[in-house]
């Protein structure tokens, strides 16, 4: 179906056109009846549907229609899979479509500054090319099915604290590193139909009316050519937003903020065209997501069901294993079940992206029918969850006694040929518009793993947490399987990994700490008094640990299996676009058939800013069997190379030497090469304040500044600079102060030096101008 947008944008009146620009009630864009414009549904998101069954006047987050709850970001993430994520962007985009709704609003890219964010489940990693490359296969699963995506919040919203007015304050090069890359893969790549500006201000202007971040970077350096929608109730001033790019206010105004744009483009204070323009992004929204509400079609929600169980599992991460697990019991023996979670699973976060799923698996029931006959499965909740909430048992079931649960959990325990104790963070330690305030497990959790631990040694934990929480219990366990949220159909494929059906797969997309304070956000976390300050810089997660070499828990990439990989025969070439080959042959040398991650890290050995010791640059997965070997080859993008330069306000690449390292995590890297780049690195004009050895560096000024002190090229300095105790000093010297130092050299050398090194740049300049008219 095809809208012929500028007849339409002809007919309408300005009133009209304004109302276009907002919602008509919380999860619809407005219509004009008049002239056959309808309304379309935009709705969350991300992990699953969450369409309100009734009243769509407000925000209701648990009266929705049953969708599929696949695993939120934080497991999809840990999958380290792009192609099973354009397979659950898929199903999701089925699921939309068979809902009537034109938009989904997902995924969340935002970057995991620091665990304690409240929404770390629904985002990717703490590395922006890791969540950019998973949310872009997403994107283009959800949208393959004529649903838009909503990438959001861009940008820089890394907290819920305050998360409505804090200003994220940071640095440019900090912006461009760490927290935009991902939103830019996703557009650049994935073209997402829409875009959701974040609540939050960065350097004290609102998102939703920075134009910088919504126009200048968005549209005009990425060329994105979607819709900049509002979060729910972020728009700030309607008239400054719209002129900053900010297409598309939701939810409703009640006509309030229309009528301010009326009152602007009557008054000249906005120009019609920027509604006009506005407006075109609204009609051409419409116009790519009317085919798929004419045809919704239907899915298959056991299918879907399925792949939600395969996602659970590939991103369940093994962090430690003695070899108890796989478990493998045989009749007559007793596997003890421990925890509430195993019978009431833990599965998802809280807030708008509550999804009601279409049945739901627990881990009990799973065990229970995947042992072998003879098998006994004891169980005990071991602990009570605390208050009835989305997922949790009423009130009125919870048991009161906790001696009493720990001493049935301990008596379950005693003999049993395993334990697995399911732990994890109560539901209402995890959800948006509240950070968490530290990562520990709750202590009566930890009680139940030392009481049951003292009984019998041969304990599993299995963990339900949407972020990361500490574990200095770690030497209580025999085995962690992280297995984050799983999704509505975790029950079934924790069981496959614990019994062994299914080898673990998942890594790490976020670093687990040792402690709180180790995060390098810490002592600038949440702010104060409005505005929050990221000191850390482009040191985030892995990259601020493995720069001071600090010991975390888990590293960054770390994930176990049951088998094990052995890497061989690298090989890293530059190509002439400027990019790496990275080759590598991975073998299976353990005992069943698995998948590793093959994890490539880059690190500029000698560079002129500060940079993070290495940084992920490529992943790919292998699959193989017992004793199998195969060739994994990669492309390390040119852009992985490069750091922000503010002076030169792009992307630079230095030439020199390069590390390219390969491994299993950011820790474990297994096979290193070195390679040297080319590059021009940063041009800096030489000017007065350029010190003398810049300037004795620089093609143009060195030579000449040799003329000044009397040597040729190739010479030695004339003394004292030929001195290395007088160098370092003198070295530093600005040309402008130069001259007092006694050196023989006057000001007016140095400023004829300064004309003569203009005038050859010009030259330069002049002739790369007319280059193409000689071609
Ligand atoms: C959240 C968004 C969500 C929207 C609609 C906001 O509060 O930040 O992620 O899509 O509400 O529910």
């Amino acid at each position: 179906m095809t809208l012929d947008v500028p007849a339409l944008l002809a007919r309408l009146t300005l009133a009209e056109k304004a109302s276009l620009t907002s919602g008509s009630d919380f999860w619809h864009s407005t219509g004009v009846e008049r002239v056959g414009i309808p309304a379309v549904m935009l709705t969350d998101g991300p992990h699953g549907l969450r369409k309100q069954a009734s009243d769509t006047e407000q925000l209701g987050l648990t009266d929705s229609v049953p969708a599929t709850c696949f695993p939120p970001a934080v497991t999809l993430a840990s999958t380290w899979d792009p192609a099973l994520l354009r397979r659950v962007g898929e199903a999701l985009g089925a699921e939309a479509r068979a809902e009537s709704v034109a938009v989904l609003l997902g995924p969340g890219v935002n970057i995991k500054r620091s665990p304690l964010c409240g929404r770390t489940f629904e985002y990717f990693s703490e590395d922006p090319f890791l969540a950019g490359v998973l949310a872009a296969e997403l994107v283009l699963g959800l949208q393959s099915q004529g649903v838009g995506a909503s990438l959001k919040h861009y940008a820089v919203n890394n907290q819920e604290s305050d998360r409505m007015r804090v200003s994220a304050d940071l640095d440019e090069r900090t912006l461009r590193e760490i927290y935009l890359p991902a939103f830019e893969r996703v557009v650049r790549t994935a073209r997402p139909w829409t875009i959701m500006c974040a609540y939050n201000r960065v350097n004290g202007t609102y998102v939703s009316q920075h134009r910088e971040l919504l126009t200048g970077i968005l549209r005009e350096e990425w060329g994105y050519d979607g819709l900049v929608v509002s979060d729910w109730g972020a728009v700030d001033d309607r008239v400054l937003g719209l002129a900053a790019g900010l297409d598309l206010e939701m939810p409703a105004s009640g006509g309030e903020t229309d009528a301010e744009i009326v009152a602007a483009v009557e008054s000249g204070a906005l120009d019609e065209a920027v509604l006009d323009l506005a407006v075109t992004r609204v009609l051409t929204l419409l116009e790519r997501t009317l085919p798929a509400l004419a045809a919704p079609g239907d899915y298959d929600a056991a299918a879907h069901h399925a792949l939600a169980r395969e996602t659970a599992a590939a991103g369940a991460v093994l962090l430690v294993n003695d070899g108890l697990l796989p478990l493998r019991p045989v009749a007559g023996e007793t596997v003890a079940v421990i925890g509430e979670f195993a019978r009431t699973p833990r599965y998802q976060g809280a807030g708008s992206s509550l999804v009601r799923p279409t049945r739901l698996d627990d881990a009990l029931t799973a065990l229970r029918a995947g042992v072998p006959d003879g098998v006994e499965v004891r169980f005990a909740p071991g602990f009570r969850l605390a208050g009835a909430g989305p997922g949790l048992p009423p009130e009125d079931d919870v048991v009161a006694d906790d001696d009493a649960l720990l001493a049935d959990a301990v008596e379950a325990a005693r003999g049993a040929s395993g334990v697995l104790l399911f732990l994890g963070l109560p539901a209402a330690d995890e959800t948006e518009g509240r950070d968490r305030a530290h990562l520990d497990l709750p202590a009566e959790q930890v009680r139940l793993l030392d009481a049951v631990h003292a009984v019998n040694p041969r304990v599993a934990v299995v963990l339900s947490n949407g972020g990361v929480v500490t574990m200095p219990w770690l030497d209580r366990a025999a085995a962690v399987l992280e297995c984050w949220l799983t999704g509505q159909a975790g029950g079934g494929a924790v069981a496959d990994l614990l019994l062994g059906r299914v080898s673990p797969s998942g890594r790490l997309a976020e670093t687990i700490p040792l402690r709180l304070e180790d995060t390098p956000a810490h002592p600038n976390w949440p702010g104060e008094e409005g505005h929050v300050h990221y000191g850390e810089r482009v040191f985030v997660g892995y990259r601020h640990h493995d720069l001071v070499g600090r010991p975390v828990a888990f590293p960054f990439g770390h994930g176990l299996s049951y088998t094990s990989f052995d890497y061989s025969d690298l090989l890293v070439r530059p190509e002439p676009d400027g990019s790496l080959t990275v080759a590598v042959t991975v073998a299976n040398t353990g005992p069943v058939a698995g998948r590793e991650v093959v994890q490539v890290y880059v690190g500029d050995l000698a560079a002129s800013v500060a940079r993070p010791r290495r940084e992920l640059a490529g992943f790919a997965s292998v699959h193989l069997a017992p004793g199998e070997a195969q060739p994994v080859t990669l492309t390390v993008e040119r852009r992985a190379l490069a750091f922000w330069s503010v002076r030169a306000h792009a992307w630079v690449v230095e030439p020199g030497t390069f590390e390219v390292a390969v491994g299993a995590s950011s820790r474990d890297l297994r096979l290193r090469a070195e390679v040297d780049v080319e590059g021009p690195g940063v041009a800096v004009p030489l000017s007065a304040a350029s010190t003398v050895a810049e300037c004795l560096a620089d093609p143009v000024g060195g030579p000449l500044l040799r003329e000044v002190l009397g040597v040729g090229p190739g010479d030695p300095l004339p003394e004292p600079l030929s001195d290395p105790d007088v160098w370092v000093m003198l070295g530093e010297v600005p040309l402008r102060k130069f001259a007092r130092f006694g050196m023989g050299v006057t000001s007016a050398d140095l400023a004829d030096l300064l004309g003569r090194v203009e005038r050859a740049e010009q030259a330069e300049r002049d002739t790369a101008a007319a280059e193409p008219a000689l071609r």
